[in-house]
Order: structure tokens, then sequence, then C-alpha cells
């Protein structure tokens, strides 16, 4: 697409995306090794000496990745047949496609950051599916389970403030209906702070009880469209005679805490009858470190469910029956774990792209997403969002993320500037949030 900035890349020193490849993704491939170190034994019980065997191949296939980043060296295609393989080898042709014959080939500190990011991910995953029996092991699992027991008071809270409220809903007037609304999609918003990618992998669960901080927290919302997301879904919601079905898709990010929290605004969507149905949307491969795998979505579910605590039971039974029921849908698809943008999604995979347009509204969950809806692109502050998306408009959307990445659209005149002299690390934080919204007035 033409007159589009250039992508972020690793190619500036100094940068978020410079200090990511140098830094923390070498960390986090670090602790991938340390994690698969500790669980010898247990391979060892499960599958013998073969478990082993299997251990030190993925080890040696992960330290033969770090030194490959380390030294930026170029990017190799992947080897290992996996559904997505061909895709991945074919975008990296195009990334070699783009260069000068003096650039060379695509490497870590040269190509752009989302490209190199992706890759990272998707290596890792192939490092573990070379080394059967073991190659369905997950080496982010255990920090992600780790961070949803951290955050355990936060979800009893969230959970005991859901039932009260699911039990009083009918009784709310439309102001009272629409501050629960803004609420939980603050909660939401306040969740995505808790991912583990931006600290390497180290964990950042929620210990406190977040509905107390809603307030505190507003100043530092820097777009907020939540109005329009209000006016959307109540529109729907009056015209439920005509067409009976209001359809809202939720594209994951996190799991532990901020999967609760997703998971109660869906709750919420449904109990309030602003929506009738709910898609989500998770990872095929690990992700990211902490982003939600079809694994992660049943166990956090089932670990709810047989919580002491009545009230987080009884969500996570509700949560059960709404999936048993159809209410609630989970989707995989490998375009969530390719290194396209957004704007590519109806070419690479019209499938996804059709089924998302069947939502009346889509939530696209973190700053991963953001990056990708906007292209992680060197864009001017002030520019569109709808600009930014560069056509792709599948059904009104909204980014509900905090800030982790030197990208940002959509912002007032002087805004960017000011934040940036008050604060130089405002845009990779993670302290900002938006809920920035894309569709008809
Ligand atoms: O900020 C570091 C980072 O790894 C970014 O590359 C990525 O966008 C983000 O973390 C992941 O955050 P989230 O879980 O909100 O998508
Ligand atoms: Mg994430």
């Amino acid at each position: 697409m033409a007159g589009r900035p250039a992508s972020l890349s690793a190619r500036e020193e100094g940068s978020f995306a410079y200090i990511t490849i140098k830094d923390r993704t070498p960390q986090i491939l670090t602790k991938a090794i340390d994690t698969l170190h500790r669980h010898k034994s247990e391979f060892f019980e499960k599958h013998g000496e073969r478990g082993v065997e299997a251990e030190k191949k993925a080890i040696s296939l992960l330290s033969k990745l770090r030194n490959e980043l380390q030294t930026d060296k170029p990017i190799v295609p992947l080897v290992e047949k996996f559904v997505d393989t061909d895709i991945w080898n074919q975008y990296l042709e195009y990334q070699q496609s783009l260069l000068n014959e003096s650039d060379g080939k695509p490497r870590w500190f040269y190509s752009p950051w989302l490209f190199v990011e992706c890759y990272m991910y998707r290596r890792l995953h192939e490092a573990i599916i070379q080394s059967p029996p073991i190659d369905d092991f997950d080496v982010f699992k255990e920090s992600k389970d780790q961070n949803f027991f951290e955050s355990q008071e936060s979800v009893i809270a969230l959970c005991t403030h859901l039932q009260a409220l699911a039990s009083a809903v009918e009784g709310l007037d439309e102001n009272q209906l629409k501050n629960e609304f803004f609420k939980l999609l603050q909660i939401s918003l306040w969740g995505n702070r808790c991912d583990l990618s931006l600290s390497g992998g180290e964990t950042s669960s929620q210990k406190t009880n977040i509905i107390n901080s809603l307030e505190d927290l507003k100043p530092f919302i820097l777009v907020n469209d939540l109005e329009r997301l209000w006016s959307l879904l109540t529109k729907c919601k009056k015209t439920r005679e005509k067409v009976p079905v209001t359809r809202v898709d939720i594209v994951l990010d996190n799991s532990g805490f901020e999967l609760v929290t997703d998971l109660v605004l869906a709750d919420f969507l449904l109990s309030s009858k602003l929506a009738t149905e709910i898609h989500f949307y998770g990872k095929m491969i690990p992700w990211f470190v902490s982003d939600t795998t079809v694994r992660d979505f049943n166990w956090l579910i089932e670990q709810v469910k047989r919580s002491d605590h009545k009230w987080m039971s009884k969500c996570g039974t509700d949560w059960e029956n709404y999936i048993k029921t159809g209410r609630w849908v989970y989707h995989d698809h490998i375009f969530w774990t390719l290194p396209h943008e957004f704007c590519a999604m109806s070419q690479v995979a019209p499938d996804l792209y059709a089924e998302l347009q069947k939502a009346h509204l889509i939530l696209f969950k973190g700053d991963l997403n953001y990056r990708k809806l906007t292209g992680d692109r060197k864009w001017e502050f002030t520019v569109s969002f709808h600009q930014a998306l560069s056509g792709f408009h599948p059904a009104p959307l909204c980014s509900i993320r905090t800030l982790k990445a030197e990208v940002q659209v959509g912002l007032q005149p002087g805004q960017g500037e000011r934040l940036a002299a008050s604060e130089p690390g405002w845009l990779t934080c993670g302290k900002y949030g938006i809920f920035q919204f894309d569709g008809p007035l």
C-alpha cells in the first residue's frame, strides 16, 4: 500500500524495538531453556530416555536460535512441516524482495520488528515440534498459570462483583447499566498490564482489587471511545426484535488475570443483554509468553469452576454452560500467529475475515493486536485510527490496549508531544491505555 510510513525496526539503536531484540528476547529464550531443564525429570518419568534426549535437542535448538539472534544472523526459512510453514517461508521471501541488493538478507536487527519478533516465537515453537515426544510442551504454561494463582484475590473480588451485578442487572436504569459496562471495560483494559512478555517472562500479576483503582487510573486513558461502544450496543439491543442476534467478538490476548477480566466482561454482556453471543479467538501455538491458547482457556475456566469460593465457582459453572449452549464460542485460527498486519487478513485468511464480518463489534485486546492493526509503523500521533487500519474494516472494532510499543495514532494535536516531554517512556511503560474505536458514527 502506497504512502504508508516505514515499519518499526530494531535498526534504530535505543528504540524500544532495539532493546526488545537485544535484551528482552534473549532473556525470554534463556527462561524457556531453564524451564525445559527444570522439567527434565518429568520428561524422563513420562517418556524415559527418549524424553531426556528430546529435552536436550530442544535446548540445543533454542541455544542456536539465541545465538543467531544475538549475532544478527540472516533469518532462515522454517524447516519443520506445520500448517503455516509455507506461508511463513513465503513471507520471508517477501521480506527479502523488499530489500536492495546491498542490504543482504532479512536480519534480526534490520528487518521489521513485528516480523522478527513473531518469527522468534515461531522458531521457538519449531524447536519444540522438532523434539518429539515432548512436542506439545508449552514452555510458558507455568508462568501463565502462576500469573493466575498470584492474582487470586483480585479474581475473587471480580467474580463476587460480577455475581452481585448479575442478580441486580434487571433492576438497573440506563445510566447505572452504562456505568457498570464502562467499569468492566476498564477492568479489562487494565488487565492488559499483566502481560508477561514486557517483563521478559517474569511474573506480572494483579495483586490488588482493581475495581477500587478505576477512578485513579482514568487520567491514564489517552483515547476514550467508550460512549461509542455503548451507543452501538444499545442500538442493537433496541432493535433486537428485528435482529435477534447481537454478536460481540473478542480477540483475546493474555491468559491469567487478563483472561478473567475478559470473561467477566463477556458474561456481563450476556446478562445485561447488550449482546446475545460472544466469540473468542485465541492462539494456536504458545505466543508472546502469556497469550491464551485453547488449553489455557479451558484450564482457566476449570480452575475458576473448581474454586472453593462460592461466587468464583458459580462463574466457572456459568462459563462452562455458556460454552455448552453455544452462547460463547471459541475459535482457533493460524492467522493470529502469523507475522502479517491485519490489513492483509482478507487476502491471507479470507475465511477468518468472513467470520469477523459476522460480528456487530470486535474487541481487540492488547498491545500486539494494536501493532498488527496499525501495521507497527511510524505513524504520526495525529493520523486517524481509520487511516492506520489501511483498509481493515471487517466490522465496527475497538482496540483495548495498554501502550507497550512505540506506535500510537488518533491522538489530539500536541497530546503526544506533551506526554513525551513529561514522561519519555510513556509509549512503552504499560501505564497508559486506550479504547480506540473505528466504525460508523
Ligand atoms: O512490549 C513488549 C512486547 O513484547 C511487545 O512486543 C508486544 O507488543 C507486547 O509486549 C505484548 O503485549 P500484549 O500482551 O499486550 O500484546
Ligand atoms: Mg500478549
